[in-house]
């Protein structure tokens, strides 16, 4: 589908935006995997936690949609039974590569399978540690789905560095972890985001640029209630709108404010953004609030390799607003985007080439500059959800309006975009 999108006047009133997409996969892992039944509030509605969903009735869980929240009953340590079929992970590498730690270590075959994008996805991050660990997964030769697991003769705890900034591999490890009756140890140098670590309430410790994080048969998950903070990454398409639109003001009611995800508003404030945070509180060991946002007027800045992991979701409207923002756009140690949903380096250089600007794709990164021509384009979405809203606000923001091609596959993470849109804009 086509999505049409007309320039707007402004940005008014408040959103209350589904939970978080990271959260929501391990509300619905975590309560799986214990003993009793859990309910989940305020779940991402995305498809991607409906694979997550869905793979885990496969394996037994019992979940109903309650309307006002999710209700899961899940059988308890090594209670997962043998799926009837493949697991389909859909689109989701945090499905495949979460489950993947906790597969290995059921006394049973499994398969995992995905749609062509997750199929092309690096999967050899997570084969490799989870090999070490004595987990048995096969999967073709370019370390891609399918994945066939089968049952190990024994799980053992490993001591991991990180070799690339990733909260799914390192989740990986810390599910498989979870399996040991001693302790598995997973080192990383940049931080992630660390919802795994605070969900099950892990032991972390810090040293000098180290975190570790420690996991044991001690921390298997217990049934109980989730609130899942509303997405901060889907709180940033808004919040860019809002900043890029003159006479605006935006309030988004309890979103995520986890210290691993909030790097979006501390570039954006670098910028010149006016956003401010209210409400701010604990609920479960993460961190919610309302954030506001302003009409701001915005300048380019540096942004450093420490940061990037945790706005590693957020570039593709990071770009829309360096677009429009004085001073050319740069942004490198960013090649982890060729890797996810679609190439995000690519994807973002093709629509901004679109558009007559100077654009420099780099391997790790690009730049880019100029003038943009004054003349309606059809962006192309490349089916990847982010880069669909992405370029849908940049639409909105230009004179000439703007078409989003495959524009369905904001389904991925908000079903419920172009409706929370009409709410806001005039
Ligand atoms: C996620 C981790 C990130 C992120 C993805 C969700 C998670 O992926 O891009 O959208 O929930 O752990 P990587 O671990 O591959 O960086």
């Amino acid at each position: 589908m086509i999505q049409e999108f007309n320039k707007i006047e402004k940005v008014t009133g408040e959103l209350k935006l589904p939970g978080d997409k990271s959260i929501s996969h391990r509300a619905v892992m975590f309560s799986s995997m214990a003993k009793g039944t859990s309910k989940i509030y305020n779940l991402s509605n995305g498809e991607d936690v409906k694979s997550t969903q869905s793979c885990f009735k496969k394996l037994g869980s019992e979940i109903f949609n309650k309307g006002d929240y999710l209700e899961v009953t899940g059988k308890g340590f090594k209670g997962f039974k043998k799926p009837d079929e493949e697991l389909d992970a859909g689109n989701s590498g945090t499905t495949t590569r979460l489950i993947s730690g906790i597969l290995i270590a059921q006394d049973f075959e499994s398969t995992i399978i995905g749609d062509s994008s997750l199929s092309k996805r690096p999967m050899k991050r997570i084969i490799s540690p989870l090999s070490e660990m004595g987990g048995k997964i096969q999967s073709t030769e370019n370390y891609t789905l399918p994945l066939h697991i089968s049952s190990a003769e024994k799980i053992i705890p490993i001591n991991y560095e990180l070799p690339v900034a990733s909260a799914q591999v390192k989740s990986a490890i810390l599910l498989a972890g979870l399996h040991c009756e001693d302790e598995t140890t997973v080192i990383e140098k940049l931080p992630s985001r660390d919802h795994t670590e605070r969900m099950l309430g892990l032991r972390t410790e810090q040293k000098g640029i180290e975190k570790i994080s420690y996991v044991s048969k001690a921390n298997y998950p217990v049934a109980k209630e989730y609130i899942v903070p509303s997405d901060i990454s889907t709180a940033a398409f808004f919040i860019v709108l809002t900043l890029l639109t003159k006479n605006s003001v935006l309030r988004i009611k309890d979103v995520s404010l986890n210290k691993t995800r909030t790097g979006i508003l501390t570039v954006l404030k670098n910028m010149g953004g006016k956003i401010e945070i209210e409400n701010q509180r604990e609920i479960a060991g993460e961190d919610l609030g309302d954030i506001i946002a302003y009409s701001s007027k915005l300048q380019n800045v540096d942004i450093p390799e420490e940061i990037i992991p945790n706005i590693i979701d957020e570039i593709p409207i990071l770009t829309v607003a360096g677009v429009f923002a004085s001073g050319s756009f740069k942004i490198n140690k960013v090649a982890e985007l060729r890797g996810k949903e679609t190439d995000r380096i690519k994807a973002i250089c093709y629509n901004l080439n679109l558009l007559g600007l100077s654009v420099n794709e780099l391997e790790n990164g690009f730049d880019v500059s100029g003038n943009m021509k004054n003349e309606k384009v059809i962006f192309e979405s490349f089916e990847d959800h982010r880069i669909a809203m992405a370029f849908a606000i940049m639409s909105l923001l230009l004179n000439q309006g703007g078409k989003v091609n495959n524009f369905d596959c904001v389904n991925i993470s908000n079903p419920n975009f172009l409706s929370q849109l009409k709410l806001i804009v005039r």
